[in-house]
């Protein structure tokens, strides 16, 4: 990874934390004193989650960066949700509480082998999901976020070219959505298609009466019967709608937590994963690389801190106001 040698200065933060401390209280606690503001992704730990001043989907999150005025962004998140905070609030200090929090789409493009795939499609609008590293961010027109992805897409001429990456089911998505035919990166989210089809199959003949809905970075054959498709705060939205008391979500099992303190009286079940773990769902090692213990130590040390080359700030900030423009 690009930021091992930031990993290897930081390496201290995973030291323990003082005994009888009470967690929360401290967190809390040095989050006032350090006019500090905590942004979380709803696939964090729900513990992080109670935490959090704000949570929600990607494009939610990058908006709460931008318009931050604390001191200090505490992104509970990944690295390419901390990098993006970075770019559009660069005054401020953004601390992600472990640098290891990757994305398997942001890690499937690195900036060498992109640039070659954009020498192959040399006037086509390069549009980067915001899975991406900032470098990819910085190579490309416009990003978008798996609840602006259509709307993006539906923005460009219909006589350009149009390349999209990182993540090939949201890619196909969108064109199918919009009947644009693109050059689609083949990245894809390791949490997303390791949900089983066949498992699925079973559980939905269990809950005939239950509604499946689904994330668009999900496979195209478990997109095809989900009845809903949307970003992680629009399948929040969607569960709260009246009528329906059953739903099988199709996306990481972190936003349960969310749904069931929305609709405590609705059944919501996670999708199977094909590799079962403790919850049997599909859960995101990065996103659950925060921690409690990790968050009072990034708030205590103010550090593991992200920091970007000024060049690359300005062309993944460029790309990114492309987006929030038309957001
Ligand atoms: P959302 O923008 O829908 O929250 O998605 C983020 C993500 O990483 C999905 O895997
Ligand atoms: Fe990346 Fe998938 Fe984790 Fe989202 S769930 S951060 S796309 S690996």
């Amino acid at each position: 990874m690009l930021f091992e040698k930031e990993i290897e200065r930081v390496g201290y933060l995973s030291r323990s934390i003082p005994e009888g401390i009470n967690l929360q209280e401290e967190i809390i606690r040095l989050k006032k004193e350090k006019n500090a503001v905590i942004l979380a992704h709803y696939y964090v730990h729900a513990d992080i989650q109670k935490l959090a001043d704000h949570i929600g989907d990607s494009l939610a999150l990058a908006q709460a960066s931008k318009k931050a005025k604390h001191d200090i962004i505490v992104f509970c998140g990944v690295h390419f949700m901390a990098e993006t905070a970075k770019i559009l609030n660069p005054s401020k200090k953004v601390i992600l509480p472990d640098l290891h929090a990757g994305c398997s789409l942001a890690d499937s493009a690195d900036e060498i082998a992109f640039q070659e795939f954009k020498n192959q499609h040399p006037n086509a609008v390069v549009v980067s999901y915001i899975n991406c590293s900032a470098r990819v961010k910085a190579m490309s027109d416009i990003i978008c976020t798996s609840s602006n992805a259509v709307k993006v897409v539906e923005s460009i001429p219909p006589d350009k070219e149009i390349i999209f990456a990182p993540d090939q089911n949201l890619g196909k998505y969108v064109e199918k959505v919009t009947g644009r035919k693109m050059h689609i990166w083949n990245g894809s989210c390791i949490v997303h298609v390791n949900i089983s089809m066949d498992k699925l199959n079973a559980l939905m003949q269990k809950h005939p009466e239950a509604e499946l809905i689904a994330h668009p970075e999900c496979l195209p054959e478990i997109l095809e019967k989900a009845h809903f498709i949307g970003s992680t705060k629009s399948l929040l939205e969607y569960v709260q709608k009246p009528g329906v008391d059953s739903f099988i979500v199709a996306t990481e099992a972190g936003i349960l937590y969310k749904m069931r303190e929305s609709v405590p009286g609705k059944t919501i079940i996670a999708a199977p994963a094909i590799e079962s773990n403790s919850c049997a769902c599909s859960e995101c090692p990065y996103m659950k690389m925060n921690t409690l213990e990790k968050l009072y130590n990034a708030l205590y040390y103010e550090l593991p801190e992200i920091n970007l080359a000024e060049d690359i700030m300005q062309g993944a900030e460029k790309a990114l106001n492309n987006m929030l423009l038309i957001s």
